[in-house]
Parts: structure tokens; sequence; C-alpha cells
């Protein structure tokens, strides 16, 4: 077949009626657990200072030096679609003085993301997640608990065989040191890395470490490892959360090599998978991830506030659904009442009666493009309505409507201004 002159943009999807179902049930579970565990809605804007990203998610990142989308207004600010909702939530965090309202701060959110990635299975230019901030509290329970939260709407969901891969990348005091022992091992191997690791060294040393490459996985193997370079702060914040999630049962494994591939982590990050029931192994992309990030208020210009939160990627979870077999009920459409019409005048006629039961909050169903009465009943017939209205020209100019009681096949004629009144009453009994 032929292809259309236009179709949606490289690495961008509609999400087509069929699909919407999924999107629906993810976001009613979401929106209760939001709730249960008390976090507030927030929405950003699409657009942001293209600084915020820079600056937040880190200048040395994939996302920022390849995969944004900037754009330079009339009026020549640089504007970025948001590749993530972190920095955009911390923004709006510091500009709406949210420091004055009880802390933590917990925000949730759910919407479109874009990044100029390499389309292919899972990972697209346009992308929805939705995630969780908690802002102003530095206790290890948080971690637990944002892991736990992320955790339990995808047992929601119905999706199981999940493992959560966690690990501490350390803060200021401790990280440094450690890149410095890494960058020193990984030079005296460089030869053997590839181009990509090559650059990183210099660049963003630890992204090394979640190279997928097979020579680089072999020389990381022997590399030092994070945890056993961590200050006591971090170690006994880590292990702390550890903790937290052997008391609530959740399975997770120590990955000393998960790294993310954002800038702002200090301490707990992690990423959860979907794990294939027969080989056991993590398939394909994480669905979600996240961690600590006690600095990101103070270098986007506010004051030192510690947070830490978590994001999925809807599509991600959609296509698990779908692969799974996770059955979705589309919610019924339950009509009582359909409307038939015959001819011009009863068409319009139409319009004025479905006004009136849609402002008495009686779901009518209709087939206005129609012309064959005959279809139209079938239709009434398949909805299951308990009673059709029709209005043929006789009707119409009379300022009648035929009513029918599609259990008894009973027919009575009321006026139009009635109608909506005896329907009613018909109903409630
Ligand atoms: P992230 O790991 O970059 O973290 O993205 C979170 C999730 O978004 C991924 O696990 C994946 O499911 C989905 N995702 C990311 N990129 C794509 C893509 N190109 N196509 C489809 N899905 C994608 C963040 O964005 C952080 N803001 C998470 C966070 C919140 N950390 C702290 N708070």
């Amino acid at each position: 077949m032929k292809k259309p002159k236009f179709q949606s943009p490289t690495g961008m999807h509609d999400i087509l009626p069929e699909d919407q179902k999924y999107f629906k049930k993810i976001y009613d579970v979401v929106s209760s657990v939001a709730d249960f565990y008390g976090f507030s809605k927030i929405d950003t804007p699409v657009l942001e200072d293209a600084e915020i990203f820079s600056r937040g998610t880190g200048e040395a990142t994939d996302i920022i030096k390849k995969e944004m989308y900037i754009l330079k207004t009339k009026g020549g600010d640089f504007l970025a679609l948001r590749p993530e909702w972190t920095p955009s939530i911390i923004r709006a965090y510091i500009e709406h003085g949210m420091y004055n309202l009880p802390q933590p701060v917990k925000l949730w959110y759910f919407g479109p993301c874009f990044r100029y990635e390499h389309p292919q299975a899972g990972r697209y230019r346009q992308f929805w997640q939705f995630g969780f901030e908690v802002i102003g509290e530095k206790n290890p329970v948080i971690d637990a608990q944002i892991i736990q939260i992320c955790y339990n709407i995808l047992k929601e969901l119905k999706i199981k065989n999940l493992i959560v891969e966690i690990n501490s990348i350390g803060d200021n005091q401790c990280r440094p040191y450690y890149k410095k022992l890494l960058t020193n091992y990984l030079k005296s191997r460089e030869v053997s890395l590839c181009s990509d690791c090559k650059r990183r060294i210099k660049e963003n040393v630890l992204r090394v470490l979640d190279c997928k490459e097979e020579k680089c996985q072999i020389i990381k193997s022997e590399a030092p490892q994070i945890l056993d370079y961590l200050c006591d702060e971090c170690k006994a914040h880590f292990k702390e959360v550890l903790e937290f999630l052997d008391e609530i049962e959740l399975p997770y494994n120590l990955n000393p090599y998960l790294v993310r591939g954002l800038d702002y982590y200090t301490k707990t990050v992690f990423e959860i998978f979907y794990l294939d029931s027969q080989s056991e192994k993590d398939i394909g992309n994480a669905l979600g991830g996240g961690g600590r990030y006690d600095k990101l208020v103070k270098v986007l210009g506010g004051k030192d506030v510690p947070a830490a939160g978590a994001a999925l990627g809807v599509e991600r979870i959609v296509e698990l659904m779908k692969k799974e077999n996770i059955e979705v009920l589309e919610k019924e459409e339950n009509f009582p009442v359909f409307l038939a019409q015959l001819g011009s005048l009863a068409k319009k006629k139409s319009l004025r009666i479905l006004e009136d039961f849609r402002k008495s909050k009686i779901k009518i169903a209709e087939s206005l493009g129609r012309d064959s009465l005959k279809a139209q009943l079938n239709k009434a017939n398949k909805l299951n309505v308990k009673y059709c209205l029709i209005i043929g020209q006789k009707e119409a100019l009379d300022n009648e409507v035929i009513l029918r009681n599609m259990e008894t096949g009973h027919q009575e004629t009321i006026k139009i201004e009635n109608v909506v009144e005896e329907v009613k009453k018909r109903l409630k009994k």
C-alpha cells in the first residue's frame, strides 16, 4: 500500500482509541495510589527554559548533549520540550515558594516527554511518563517508599515478575574519590574499551559502568565498586533503605553498575525491570527509574533541600500489558435511551432533544448521520436500551415524539417539551 503523504513524526505516535483504555487504566491506578500516599497532582508547561535541563539533568548526559528538542522563540528565548519532569517540578517548587508549605511536598504528574533518541522498541521521541517527587525530606524511608509506590502500581496493573535493581552512587563527599579511582583503573585498560567509553572516561566516567558492549562489560567486572568507597553517611543511608525494602519484602537486586543517565542523583538510585519468567533475566528497557537527588533544588537556584523521586514510562507498561495479555475492561457504555429520527425537520428537533437530555444528565445514544429507521432501531437493540424515542416528519411538525418501551413494545406519543420528564419518571420505576 502506498504510504500517505503525511505521517506522524519519526518516533512519535498516535494513541488510538483502542489504546486509550490502557492509558486510562494506568492513569486511574496511578492517581488512586498517589492519592492514598498523600501526593498532589501538578502540571507544568511542556516547554521550559532549556537551561533548567542543561543545569538540572546535567550537561554531560546524553539527554542534554544529543536528545533535547530546543527552539528559539521570536523573543530570543531558548525553550526546550521537557525531556523529563524532575527539573520542571523543582523549578515550580522554587518559583512558588513551596518551602513555606509543610515539608515534605509530595507531587505527582502524568504527561508526555520528548527526547530525540534513535527510535526502537520501547524507545520513542515522544513518550508518556508518570512520576512522583518528594521534596524536603532526607530520611531513607522516603527512598524505600518511592520504590514501593512504583512497585505497587505495576503490581496493581497485574504485572508480575518485577525486579528492582538498586545501587548507591554516593554524594559529593565520597563520589569524587571513587571517580578518580575508576578513571585510573579504566585508563589502564583504555585500549580495550569501546570508542564511546573512551570518551566517557573524560566526560562522565560513571556511565562506563552501564555500557552494554561486551568488551566494556568484561573490563567493568573487575573495576572498583562504589559500594566499597561510600562515606559513612551514604553507607548508613543505603543500609537503611535496604532494611526498609527487606521489611516490606520487596525483591531487589544490588547492582553496583547501576548509575542512571541523569546527573542529579545522590545516594540511592534504582530501576525497575520486568523479569522474563522463562529466562529469569531482565528483558529490555527499564519500566521506570529514580532515586535521591539532594542537590538539585540548590543547583536550580533554590535552598539546600533534599529530595527523591521516580518516573515510569507509560508506553513500556502498555506494551508489556499487551504482551502478557493483561485484560483491561473497557467501561461499558450504558445508554438507557436511544433517539431515532427520520427527515430533516426531525433531525433539527433531535439536536434540541439531545441537549435537553444532556442537561438532565440522562445518557442518550443516537445515530444522527443515519437516515434509515431500520438501521437506527438495530443500533438501539444492540445497545440494549430501555426506551427508544422516535421522531419522524409528522411528529416533528406536531412537536411530538414517540416513546417506545423496548421490552414490551408499548408505544405512546408525548410532547417534546415533556419528554425528558416522562423518560425520567419511567427510568425511576
Ligand atoms: P528516566 O530513567 O530517564 O528517569 O525515565 C524514566 C522512565 O521513562 C524510563 O524508565 C522509561 O520507562 C521511560 N522512558 C524514558 N525514555 C523513554 C523513551 N525514549 N521512550 C519511551 N519511554 C522512555 C527520569 O526521567 C527521571 N526524571 C526519573 C526521576 C524522577 N528521578 C527522580 N525523580
